[in-house]
């Protein structure tokens, strides 16, 4: 028989416990069998069932019958308690269906139930349901993964599955993924059909620049109501690509750098970037496009594509430099930029001043503005930079003139002058227009030639020297000296003698000058009694052509020594008179025996042939036959009587005067005078026969030569007396005049006549001796002295300047 009964809740049972009432079917077999079902994890003491009452017994008589529950297994008794008062069966203890029966579909706990008086057995069968109690659980809850971002759609990927332990419709039913762009979820039947695991399936592909990382929620349900669930996380790392390009950050880079920048110096730095990370992403910098040239002047920083100046920019050779450059990253791709570097002009270039024809001698009479040199200016900057200024510095005879564009002309502007200025440094200075200006100079050496325009000058204005007589030849009298201001050859000196007499003879035979030194030479001895002074004149002559000379005047004078003796004149010396009396010198001079003292008795007349004290001459009585009778004048020679003549004075009286001049040493002569003593004329003629007739020597026919001598004598007197009278009346005319003129020469006055004795000795002595006789013209004995005198010049034939004066 089969009971079917609502299944009651027991307390406690919750939800489970109302899900296992529904479904609790109660039967009772037609064989004492009796069938409960419960839900799974019911508390202790639910109810399972009235089991009193489902065997048929009732409240009365179960204490009597005694129900006890008997089984092979103790376990089965463990989870169930019968309630011997009511006899109801009650859970004894928690019961888990998946602890007790695993994983099979149905669940059951069959015991016996022992009923006593009378006895019988019952076969008491609990079947236990299953409850959502279990939610799915995943093995490993983390799973990682990494996916190349290019991976194409549609690749799977294993997961680790989840468990249910529960069954049924309570046990795991599917997965899903929470919602994201990228992945989806699929369950494929494993082998043996019995589990499902989840895969990964990538639905659209993946970037990971756009999203490095995705993060899954993968989710496990059962089909309980509700439905339990169990999570996993997913990670998912994209795996970089290079599938991004670097990207410079401009297309083009364009800057302006002054010619001037530093080597090293960074000018620009072009920076690309790239999406990709590590190799893929790492860029290397490179020149794509450069010329040689720049490459020489450019560095790029491979690693910072920084570009740095590595050579000299020049403005003027290059002023803008265009290269590409290109990065590259790790992989084949890269992008390429393109650099403009601009060079800005910087006043860098000096102006340079370039010679491009220049003399370097120059002619001191060049006309003006002769052109000495052309220039050529350039800077090699532009604008204000590259304009030129020239100037020429200093002040020197040129000036500078502009030709054409950038020539200029150096030009002389003033006369030169070599002797003032032998020399220029013509400095050219050029300067730009720059801030601050640049400059540069050239020098041009230029050296002014000689022309022969100046003549030799003498370094005195006239020479003059003194030069002792009797000189050696060949003696240096002196030396003139004369410059040229000229250069070279034009100022070479020669010197020669002016042409010139001296006596009718050539200068040049007197003297000669050494043409290289201007030596002024004595070709011979020299007479100061003969030439006093030579005038002379100089030439200079220069070397140039044609030559330019001067002259200068040159005195030489003659310094006079004491060469020459004292000369007597008169009385004639005894050799001159044919006596030959060895050098002595004799004459007879009549003195009255009725004389005065002091009166005139002679005259002892010399001369020198030098000059100054060496012809200034004294006169003394060396020697007398009578003492003291006579006296000489010092100075006029002029033989006094000392005292009136006495009767025994002997008639004949010899004196020997001296004659000195005053050189020195001091050269002298002597003078013999005879005087005779008488009283007449007769007495006198007969004292001089016998004089004569003492003098002439034996041998000689002493008669004859006193007759013709004394008609010489008489014949001479007659005339001299005519002419002396004659003479007589013209100096007194003469006389008279001189005495209302001033005298001539003031220094000559008061100097004894016989003082200046020389060659115009002669003269002086004549004039003094004739003013004397005319003084005693009266007088006997004066005309006997003329007569004597007179005889005595006769005589003296050779002496030409006697004659002379007689005639
Ligand atoms: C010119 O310059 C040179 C050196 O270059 C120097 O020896 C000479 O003395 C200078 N001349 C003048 C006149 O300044
Ligand atoms: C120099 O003297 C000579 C003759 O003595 C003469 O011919 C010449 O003209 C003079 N020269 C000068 C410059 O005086």
């Amino acid at each position: 028989m089969a009971v079917r009964r609502r299944q009651r809740l027991g307390p406690g049972g919750g939800r489970a416990l109302l899900g296992a009432v529904l479904l609790c079917v109660w039967w009772r077999a037609a064989a004492e069998r009796v069938r409960y079902t419960i839900a799974e994890e019911l508390g202790r003491g639910s109810l399972v069932g009235p089991l009193a009452r489902d065997l048929g017994l009732s409240a009365d008589e179960l204490p009597a019958r005694k129900l006890q529950m008997a089984s092979a297994g103790k376990k089965q008794l463990k989870y169930f308690t019968v309630n011997e008062e009511n006899g109801n069966l009650y859970v004894n203890e928690r019961l888990d269906r998946e602890e007790m029966c695993g994983e099979s579909a149905t669940c059951s706990v069959s015991f016996e139930v022992l009923v006593h008086n009378p006895l019988s057995v019952f076969y008491v069968e609990v079947a236990i349901q299953d409850v959502n109690d279990n939610a799915p659980r995943f093995l490993q809850n983390k799973f990682q993964l990494e996916i190349n971002e290019l991976t194409s759609p549609g690749a799977r990927f294993y997961l680790g599955m989840a468990e249910d332990p529960d069954v049924g419709s309570n046990s795991l039913q599917g997965y899903e993924l929470e919602a994201n762009g990228h992945f989806t979820v699929e369950v494929k039947a494993s082998e043996d059909g019995s589990k499902s695991r989840p895969e990964l399936v990538l639905a659209k592909a993946l970037d990971r620049e756009e999203a490095a990382f995705h993060e899954l929620v993968l989710r496990a349900s059962d089909g309980g109501d509700p439905a339990r669930t169990g999570t996993a996380r997913i990670r998912v790392t994209v795996v970089d690509a290079n599938d991004n390009a670097p990207v410079f950050s401009q297309a083009e880079y364009t800057v302006h750098v002054p010619e001037d920048v530093a080597v090293g110096s960074t000018i620009l730095t072009a920076t690309a970037e790239d999406a990709d990370e590590g190799q893929n992403g790492q860029l290397k910098y490179s020149f794509h496009k450069i010329s040689y040239r720049d490459s020489k002047l450019f560095y790029l920083d491979s690693d910072t594509g920084e570009i740095t100046v590595r050579g000299e920019l020049d403005f003027e050779k290059i002023s803008s430099h265009e290269l590409e450059v290109q990065a590259h990253d790790g992989g084949e791709l890269f992008d390429t930029a393109k650099v403009i570097i601009t060079v800005t002009d910087v006043n860098d270039n000096v102006p340079k001043i370039s010679v491009r024809s220049a003399i370097n001698e120059i002619s001191e009479d060049t006309a003006l503005d002769t052109v000495v040199a052309l220039l050529h200016v350039q800077d090699r900057d532009s604008g204000a930079n590259g304009e030129v200024h020239c100037t020429i510095e200093g002040n020197i005879p040129f000036r500078l003139e502009k030709s054409l564009d950038d020539y200029y002309r150096v030009v002389t502007a003033r006369e030169l002058d070599r002797e003032q200025v032998s020399e220029y440094n013509v400095t050219v200075r050029a300067a730009d227009g720059g801030s601050p200006a640049l400059q540069s100079r050239a020098v041009l050496c230029l050296r002014v030639l000689d022309v022969n325009d100046n003549a030799p000058v003498f370094a005195e204005e006239r020479y003059s020297a003194r030069v002792a007589e009797n000189n050696a030849a060949g003696a240096l009298v002196l030396t003139v000296r004369a410059t040229d201001a000229d250069w070279g050859q034009n100022a070479r000196v020669r010197y020669r003698l002016g042409e010139g007499r001296v006596r009718g003879a050539p200068l040049s035979s007197y003297v000669s000058v050494q043409a290289e030194t201007g030596a002024l030479y004595a070709l011979r001895s020299l007479d100061y009694e003969q030439v006093r002074e030579l005038r002379l004149w100089v030439c200079a002559e220069d070397g140039g052509a044609p030559a330019l000379s001067s002259n200068v005047s040159v005195v030489v004078q003659i310094v006079d020594e004491n060469d020459n003796a004292p000369q007597v004149l008169y009385p004639a010396p005894a050799a001159a008179l044919g006596s030959g009396s060895g050098g002595a010198w004799s004459g007879v001079e009549l003195a009255p025996r009725w004389s005065e003292p002091g009166a005139l008795v002679a005259k002892v007349v010399a001369v020198d042939a030098d000059a100054g004290q060496n012809a200034w001459l004294s006169y003394e009585l060396a020697k007398a036959t009578e003492p003291g009778l006579f006296r000489v004048g010092l100075h006029s020679g002029e033989v006094r009587t000392a005292r009136s003549p006495l009767a025994r004075d002997a008639a004949r009286q010899s004196l020997v005067v001296v004659v000195k001049d005053h050189g020195r040493p001091a050269l002298s002569a002597t003078a013999t005078l005879s005087v005779v003593l008488a009283e007449s004329v007769a007495e006198l003629l007969a004292e001089l026969s016998s004089a004569t007739d003492e003098a002439a020597e034996p041998g000689e026919p002493a008669g004859s030569l006193t007759r013709w001598l004394v008609l010489a004598v008489a014949a001479v007197s007659c005339l001299f007396l005519a002419f002396l009278l004659l003479l007589l009346a013209l100096r007194l005319r003469r006389w008279h005049r001189q005495q209302l003129l001033p005298p001539a020469s003031g220094a000559l006055r008061g100097v004894p006549v016989s003082h200046f004795v020389g060659i115009d000795g002669v003269r002086a002595f004549l004039q003094s001796y004739s003013h004397d006789v005319s003084l005693t013209a009266d007088s006997l004995t004066s005309l006997r002295q003329c007569e004597v005198v007179c005889a005595a010049f006769l005589s003296k034939e050779t002496d030409r300047r006697c004659g002379f004066r007689v005639a």
